[in-house]
């Protein structure tokens, strides 16, 4: 019976024959031991309960005028509560806690019998002893739920992160290939020029020996022809008139392609402004457009992207948050595309908020999935390749900076997002930093 939850509970109150006399169980009500009952159990021979008797029912009747003289000989069975709260040991705390409370009547006046499988009256329980017992669990489930909850918003930071840096790796990845064609031919072009020169140090070295001759007081006719030859064909070897074109597309190419690897390098820079903190003056327009340098790469294989980017009055704003939403946007319109595709990217400003939006001429998403994509984890997309964490970050982000972000789909036409960022907020937000 110790494994049962409700032993706890179990007060081993001497059950009452329902022979014994009222005024008998009155007086037992009256002594030490059963003080702390509002009503004893009453038995029959079989030891099943058959009722409770309460101390008020017997008060009630006591206090009338001749009361116990006309009840006090009769049997107990015929003032006692035939219906009493009747729980099983077996019962977990909980769904007990369900049936006394489900069936407790006001003001309390009786506490509640518990049998042993077979139905067999087993001792007492008082409400007050449950409603403590109930308090201790509930202190327990609320640990509980308070240590599930802190290692919820640990895993939750966890993910977010873990989506922060599947977004950078992709754009890593793109960038490093990026850097690599540049880097590529800017190292076969230098190797070419090593080639290419290496005929002008002989052409040279032959001219010096020609000149040597001529100027040498005692040299012949047959010496100094070998050395016109000599140089003459050194000459030839260069091609002067082809080479000065080949180094000329040879350094241009080069250049284009440091400038490219620069180009990408800033574009880096400026998009990992991860350290800045919020409310710096910043234009969205260069936030579009470091994040364009760095998106295209990953995504030009599958779309064209055209900006129409509008004169924007300067808004305290956290950059390399904005930018993670922007880059968010486009990887989504990227992998939206089921063949190639197109996205535009527009800022303008209002009176009283900055405006972007990025559209796209993808899959577009019907309405079932229109209304929960702004939910964490949420996907569409095959394990691996989606988190459904990219736009429940953007969402915040952009309700942190005291935005909104709107969006229109229609499936086979394609998706807009607007995203708005009152200036207002901005300022306010400035302030405050
Ligand atoms: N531009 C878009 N076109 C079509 N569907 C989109 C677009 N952007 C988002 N979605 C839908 O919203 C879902 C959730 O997006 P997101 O939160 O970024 O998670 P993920 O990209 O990891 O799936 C996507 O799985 C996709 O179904
Ligand atoms: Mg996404």
């Amino acid at each position: 019976m110790s494994s049962s939850a409700l032993a706890p509970l179990l007060r081993p109150v001497v059950a009452l024959p329902a022979t014994m006399s009222i005024s008998d169980v009155a007086d037992r009500l009256l002594t030490a031991e059963h003080k702390a009952f509002l009503s004893l159990p009453v038995v029959d021979d079989a030891g099943r309960p058959l009722g409770l008797v309460s101390r008020y029912r017997l008060q009630d009747i006591f206090m009338q005028r001749f009361g116990r003289d006309l009840w006090g000989r009769r049997p107990v069975v015929d003032v006692m509560n035939p219906e009493p709260l009747i729980v099983s040991l077996e019962t977990g705390l909980e769904e007990a806690a369900r049936q006394i409370t489900g069936q407790l009547q006001y003001p309390i006046t009786e506490d509640f019998v518990l049998v042993d499988g077979a139905g067999r009256y087993q001792g007492l329980g008082t409400v007050l002893d449950l409603l403590k017992a109930m308090e201790v669990r509930v202190a327990q489930r609320n640990r509980v739920l308070r240590r599930a909850l802190t290692e919820l918003r640990e895993s939750q930071t966890q993910l977010v992160q873990a989506e922060k840096m599947a977004s950078l790796g992709q754009m890593v990845a793109g960038v490093a290939h990026e850097l690599n064609t540049p880097l590529g031919y800017v190292k076969n072009n230098v190797e070419l020029l090593r080639e290419l020169i290496a005929p002008l140090f002989e052409l040279a070295e032959a001219q010096a020996a020609l000149g040597d001759c001529l100027s040498a007081a005692d040299s012949d006719g047959q010496a100094l022809a070998r050395a016109l030859e000599s140089a003459a064909q050194a000459r030839d070897r260069v091609a002067p008139e082809l080479l000065a074109g080949d180094l000329e597309q040879l350094f241009a190419d080069t250049r284009y392609g440091l400038g490219q690897i620069g180009e990408l390098v800033v574009g880096l820079k400026d998009f990992a402004r991860l350290d800045r903190a919020m409310s710096e003056e910043v234009d969205l327009n260069d936030c579009v457009r470091s994040t364009l340098v760095i998106a295209r790469n990953g995504i030009k294989d599958k779309v064209e992207v055209l900006t129409r980017l509008g004169e924007l009055p300067r808004i305290a704003c956290a950059p390399s948050q904005i930018n993670q939403v922007l880059l968010n946007l486009l990887n989504n319109a990227a992998q939206a595309m089921e063949r190639f595709g197109r996205i535009l990217v527009k800022t303008w400003a209002e009176p009283d908020a900055l405006c972007l939006s990025v559209q796209d001429d993808g899959c577009g998403m019907p309405p079932e999935v229109l209304k929960r994509i702004f939910d964490p984890f949420y996907t569409t997309k095959p394990v691996g390749q989606g988190t459904g964490l990219g736009l429940s970050i953007s969402f915040k982000i952009i309700q942190d900076h005291g935005g909104s972000i709107q969006v229109a789909s229609e499936v086979g036409r394609g998706t807009r997002f607007l995203i708005r960022l009152p200036l207002t907020q901005a300022a306010s937000l400035q302030r405050s930093a």
